[in-house]
């Protein structure tokens, strides 16, 4: 699956592989707008195609941020009362492994990340190639904990070997996600089974949900300086 001429930057890069999605969007779907830089780029890419050449499409999106761009451009928004099942959601991640493993909330929106992937009939990924790795973990993993029990969870992390360190904004003050909780970035660890890890994860009372996305992505797309590649789980 070549594809010449990606150019060697990183935005450049995101750029060709968000490029290469939009080919999955058709009239009539609807479809999940993911989070952060690279899912910034799609978004953008659909909402001209939405407003300049008569896609009719609605969306759901994975953050405050991703649903004020979209509307900027137009896209007309649904919520799941009104559709439950989402056609296509395009979205990034900060490390995809093997069987499209992944960690993703770099950007702090896991949580309605997962929602929106979980309802949605194809999830697929767009990133540069520095996303690709055989292990997960360099990437430190994103776990959103309710407040109170911060320091419970913290401990719990600790003793499953992580260095759990709390999300603050660039003022100092913590960083606080769309549903109001906390994110704990837990470093330190390379993830050998991202299975029991996340079994583990969802036992600790006060964790709201964790980065790990497994069986999730039905297709990757990813680009590098010379082509665009798609992986498929
Ligand atoms: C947002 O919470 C994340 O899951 C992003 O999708 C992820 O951090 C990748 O972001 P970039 O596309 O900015 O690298």
């Amino acid at each position: 699956m070549a594809e010449s001429g990606t150019g060697g930057n990183q935005v450049g890069l995101k750029l060709h592989a968000a490029q290469r999605a939009l080919g999955l969007v058709e009239s009539g779907m609807t479809v999940g707008l993911g989070s952060g830089s690279t899912a910034t780029l799609w978004i953008k890419l659909l909402g001209e195609q939405v407003r300049n050449h008569g896609l009719k499409i609605c969306a759901i999106a994975s953050s405050e941020d991703s649903e004020r761009l979209g509307r900027s451009y137009g896209i007309p928004f649904v919520t799941f009362e009104e559709c439950q099942s989402l056609d296509l959601t395009v979205d990034g991640a900060d490390e995809i492994a093997p069987k499209l493993a992944l960690i993703k909330g770099g950007g702090g929106k896991l949580l309605r990340e997962k929602i929106v992937a979980s309802a949605s009939k194809r999830f697929v990924i767009v990133a540069d190639e520095s996303k690709v790795v055989e292990k997960l973990g360099r990437f430190p993993l994103p776990v959103e904990v309710i407040r109170m029990a911060c320091p419970l969870v913290s401990g719990s992390l600790r003793e499953l070997g992580f260095t759990p360190t709390i999300r603050v904004n660039p003022d100092g003050s913590n960083y606080i996600t769309d549903e109001g909780n906390f994110i704990l970035d837990c470093s330190g660890l390379l993830i050998e089974d991202p299975y029991a890890l996340a079994r583990e994860l969802d036992s600790i009372v006060g964790v709201v949900e964790h980065g790990l996305f497994l069986d999730m992505a039905n297709l990757a797309v990813i680009a590098g300086k010379h082509e665009v590649v798609e992986r498929t789980s």
